[in-house]
């Protein structure tokens, strides 16, 4: 046997975690691994198991058991760890007699060696390989009892439990639900950093702040950074400013373009970077990678390196393979999957009250931490392996997607057979199963994520060999119906050559500056293409849209913008637009007529003061 026992006091007995290892060296699976989770009868958080295939020859299914095993207990209050395994090899490889040959086992011994690291005590033991070794007892046991028995028979030699964990005094630290009662003030500050401070990085950094961890916002644009550290937030989304403020002076919040500094101080690195379309629709993954290579570059201890940007399926390997390659020594690190939910206009509220966490890793420490992390948002919590957790996001936002494309298409057999799309919605709504969010027609889906989302998703169904009719039809009627607008104007105008229009709205929503695919924008386009004169209003977006447009006239308020003009167009549903002074709007116009593509005004109202109002399937 094998000790090593660090100075640090005396070991309390009975405080020893055992680990058996016996994965796959009889031919069979065996207990060879942890994935997934679970809640026993009290609703305790335990560790669920999975199997990882035995290579006998190699060990890979052994050291997969004991990262499992290790990773798990270190959570749970273990300080001390006896290491039995039947394998020779292991049990000189782990103490250093024997040197790892093997490539492929290297990255996995090294984590191994650091876990052990972690503990105060170490033994490992080699258990000759004669009949019922306590070894082959318990993996014996683990088969016989199925897997989710595995761990248990793993864990518990001599019937000694594992859950609840050790008593206090035992050599243990508090269990994880004792820690879970803790008041939010004990909970522990975590450093991290977020790298790139764009929309998802500087709602993700300001409220991870708010939790009380301690939080650097990193982006190469320095100029931005600068005007950030001066409270100046360049996105406008409710609430964001007052957390930025707050945190900056508490001290959790900061703002750097050192990277690599930013990193080495951090356990927790998020990626929020940005990840343009390329020409084919698929996710430009430069920005991610890059970040990789820096991290590779300074990592310095265990980090958890968490993919935040929407990204293509198998990104979180990507990130993992590149930091491997690029590191000029091993150092332990996890990559995991960690999707954001974030609604423009209702960012912080959906960081703050999110309707779940998605959390994709294989590694139960990085699992551990980000639930550590996340204590203190209230939701439900959902850890899967890295792709699901990556399909989760695109899987959601081209369902919510198809959701508008579908009203959408109903809208317009609406106007055809005359119905009012409206009250369809609401009677869809009222069955709980269909719901009535993202059930409002209008001028088509915009945004940098859901047209970018639907793209790259069909993009990953082609790469699959999948066929995504469906997701094709989506977007097929989005398109549709930003041209189905214009042609509504036309038909209203009688064409548009020379006509004035009055546009109000530009952003791709109401309570965002944000014209990123917007319909307006699309709209407007089409309309100057077809020689329409445009002015436009919006009461945030205007700035941005400049940038972009050519050829539009911008006016300083709805007024200005529709005086003279031959037709209102509403675009954005912004609640100011609804309670204009619509005697006045028609005193001003040329002629009464408003095309209301989110179907927010009153015709009844209106067609009282003599407009000519046109909805959308209504
Ligand atoms: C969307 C998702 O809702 C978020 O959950 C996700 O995190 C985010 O994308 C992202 O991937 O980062 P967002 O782009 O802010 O959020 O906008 P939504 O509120 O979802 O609206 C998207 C588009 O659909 C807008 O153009 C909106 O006007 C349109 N829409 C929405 C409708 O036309 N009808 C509806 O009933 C709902």
């Amino acid at each position: 046997m094998s000790t090593r026992e660090k100075a640090r006091g005396p070991t309390a007995p009975g405080s020893w975690l055992y680990v058996y290892s016996d994965g796959g060296s009889r031919g069979n699976p065996g207990p060879a691994g942890i994935g997934g989770q679970a809640k026993d009868e009290s609703g305790n958080l335990l560790l669920e198991v999975c199997e990882f295939l035995g290579e006998a020859t190699s060990n890979v299914a052994e050291y997969h058991a004991l990262i499992a095993v290790l990773e798990a207990c270190g959570g749970l209050g273990y300080d001390r760890v006896r290491v039995r395994t039947d394998s020779e090899l292991l049990a000189n490889q782990i103490t250093g007699v024997y040197k790892v040959k093997s490539k492929a086992l290297r990255p996995l011994h090294y984590r191994v060696k650091a876990l052990l690291d972690g503990f105060r005590a170490v033994e490992v033991e080699h258990v000759p390989r004669e009949k019922n070794n306590p070894c082959d007892v318990l993996a014996n046991r683990a088969i016989d009892e199925g897997l989710s028995g595995v761990l248990k028979a793993v864990l518990q030699p001599g019937d000694k439990g594992l859950f609840p964990a050790p008593a206090a005094g035992d050599g243990a630290v508090p269990s994880e639900r004792r820690r879970r009662n803790e008041p939010v003030s004990s909970r522990k500050q975590m450093e991290c950093c977020v790298i790139g401070t764009g929309y998802v990085g500087l709602v993700t950094g300001a409220c991870l702040a708010d939790l009380g961890h301690l939080i650097t916002c990193v982006d190469r644009d320095s100029e931005k950074i600068d005007a950030l550290r001066q409270g100046d937030v360049p996105i406008f989304e409710a609430g964001l400013e007052a957390i930025v403020e707050r945190q900056v002076a508490s001290g959790n919040l900061r703002f750097t373009s050192d990277i690599r500094g930013a990193i080495a101080s951090s356990e927790f690195i998020f990626v929020t970077v940005n990840t343009p379309p390329d020409s084919e629709g698929k996710a430009d993954l430069t920005n991610v990678d890059s970040v990789a290579r820096e991290i590779a570059a300074v990592i310095n201890g265990y980090k958890v390196i968490i993919n935040k940007s929407t990204v293509p399926v198998g990104s979180t390997r990507r990130v993992e393979r590149t930091i491997e390659e690029s590191m000029d020594e091993y150092c332990e690190f996890d990559v995991v999957s960690n999707p954001e939910f974030l609604r423009e206009g209702t960012a912080v509220s959906d960081f703050q009250k999110p309707a779940r966490i998605v959390i994709g890793s294989d590694s139960q420490k990085a699992i551990m931490r980000m639930i550590e992390l996340y204590r203190g948002i209230d939701a439900p919590l959902l850890v899967t392996d890295p792709v699901s957790a990556e399909m989760i996001k695109y899987a959601s936002n081209a369902f919510l997607a198809t959701k508008v494309s579908y009203i959408n298409a109903i809208a317009n057999i609406c106007e055809a057979v005359g119905g009012d799309v409206r009250e369809v919605s609401l009677g869809m709504g009222y069955d709980e199963r269909i719901g009535f969010e993202f059930l409002k027609a209008g001028p088509g889906f915009g945004g940098s994520c859901f047209p970018k989302d639907c793209r790259a998703l069909l993009a990953i169904s082609v790469d699959s060999g999948y066929d995504f009719n469906l997701l094709k039809g989506v977007l097929d009627v989005n398109r549709e119906q930003q041209e189905r607008v214009v042609m509504k104007i036309e038909r209203v105008l009688g064409g548009l050559e020379g006509k004035k229009v009055a546009i109000l709205g530009l952003a791709f929503k109401a309570n965002t500056d944000d014209i990123r695919e917007s319909p307006a924008v699309n709209v407007i386009r089409m309309l100057l293409e077809k020689g329409a004169v445009v002015k436009a209003y919006d009461p945030q977006a205007m700035d941005n849209t400049r940038r972009t447009l050519s050829g539009v006239e911008f006016a300083d308020d709805p007024y200005q913008a529709v005086r003279g003009a031959d037709v209102m167009v509403l675009l954005t549903e912004w609640d100011e637009f609804k309670w204009l002074d619509y005697s006045r709007v028609g005193e001003l116009m040329k002629s009464r007529s408003i095309v209301d593509t989110r179907n927010c005004l009153d015709p009844v109202v209106l067609r009282k003061l003599g407009f000519a109002y046109e909805g959308i399937g209504r």
